[in-house]
C-alpha cells in the first residue's frame, strides 16, 4: 500500500509546475483557491482517489528544451526551469565543490591559494542556491498564477501584489547574469592559480565542470530573460487592460 501523498498542492506544484494540468483536469481553476491544502484532504474533498493523483504526478514526464518551448504553457517552462535549478543544486554545484576538495587534498601539506578559492566557490554556490529558492518562492509562482488568471477569467489575478512587471526590466536580468559574470571571473581566477598545474586530471577535470555548467547557466539565463520574464510580462499586461 502507497504511503498517502501530505504535501500541499502549493509544495507539489513548486516541485512539478507541470501538475497545474493534473489539478486543472481533476477540479478546474478551483484548486487555486487550495494551495494550502494536503493533497490527501484535496482529493478526499473531491471524492477522488488520492493514489491515483498522486501516481499521476509522479508519472509526469520531464519537460524538454527542445519542445518549442517558447509556445507552451508557462507551466511547461517553469517545470523545465525548476528542473534545471534540482541538477544544479543536486549535481552540477556539488561536483565541482567535490572536484575542489580533491584538488585541495593533492596539496593539503602545503598552504595554498586553493582554500581561498573554494571559499569563494562556497560564496557563489550559497548565492546562486538563495536566489533559485527566492525565484521558486516568489516569482514562479506568481507567474503561473498570472498565466492562469488570463485563462480563468472568474480567478482573481494577484497582478498588483509584487509582480513581474513591477520590476524593473533590468532587475530580472540583473541576477542571472550576475552569476554568471560571478561564474566567468572564478574562472579566471582558477585558471591564475593552476598555471604550472595544467597536465593534472584533477586540473582538467575542473576546467571541464566549469565550462559545461557555465553552458548550462548560460541557457537557463537566456530562457528566463528572453523567453519567460517577457512572456509573463505581456500577460500581465493583458490582464491589466482587462480589468481596467
Ligand atoms: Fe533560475
Amino acid at each position: 500500500m502507497s504511503v498517502p501523498d501530505s504535501r500541499t498542492l502549493r509544495e507539489i506544484i513548486r516541485a512539478r509546475p507541470m501538475a497545474i494540468e493534473v489539478f486543472e483536469e481533476l477540479s478546474g481553476y478551483g484548486f487555486w483557491a487550495h494551495l494550502d491544502d494536503r493533497l490527501i484532504d484535496y482529493c478526499h474533498e473531491k471524492r477522488k482517489d488520492e493514489a491515483v493523483v498522486s501516481g499521476r504526478i509522479a508519472g509526469l514526464p520531464p519537460a524538454h528544451p527542445g519542445d518549442g518551448l517558447i509556445s507552451k504553457p508557462l507551466w511547461y517552462v517553469v517545470d523545465y526551469l525548476t528542473a534545471n535549478h534540482r541538477e544544479f543544486r543536486a549535481h552540477d554545484l556539488p561536483n565541482m565543490h567535490r572536484l575542489f576538495d580533491l584538488l585541495r587534498l593533492e596539496f593539503a601539506q602545503e598552504p595554498t591559494a586553493i582554500d581561498g578559492f573554494v571559499e569563494e566557490f562556497t560564496d557563489f554556490r550559497r548565492d546562486l542556491a538563495w536566489h533559485m529558492d527566492e525565484e521558486e518562492e516568489f516569482l514562479f509562482p506568481k507567474i503561473l498564477r498570472t498565466e492562469a488568471s488570463l485563462w480563468h477569467p472568474e480567478l482573481y489575478p494577484e497582478i498588483f501584489k509584487g509582480s513581474v512587471n513591477m520590476l524593473p526590466k533590468h532587475h530580472l536580468h540583473i541576477p542571472e547574469e550576475a552569476f554568471r559574470a560571478m561564474l566567468e571571473k572564478l574562472t579566471l581566477k582558477f585558471r591564475a592559480l593552476i598555471t604550472d598545474l595544467h597536465q593534472l586530471p584533477i586540473v582538467k577535470q575542473i576546467l571541464e565542470a566549469m565550462q559545461a555548467y557555465d553552458a548550462k547557466l548560460k541557457a537557463h539565463t537566456h530562457l528566463e530573460a528572453d523567453v519567460l520574464f517577457p512572456r509573463a510580462a505581456a500577460m500581465e499586461a493583458s490582464l491589466v487592460r482587462r480589468s481596467s
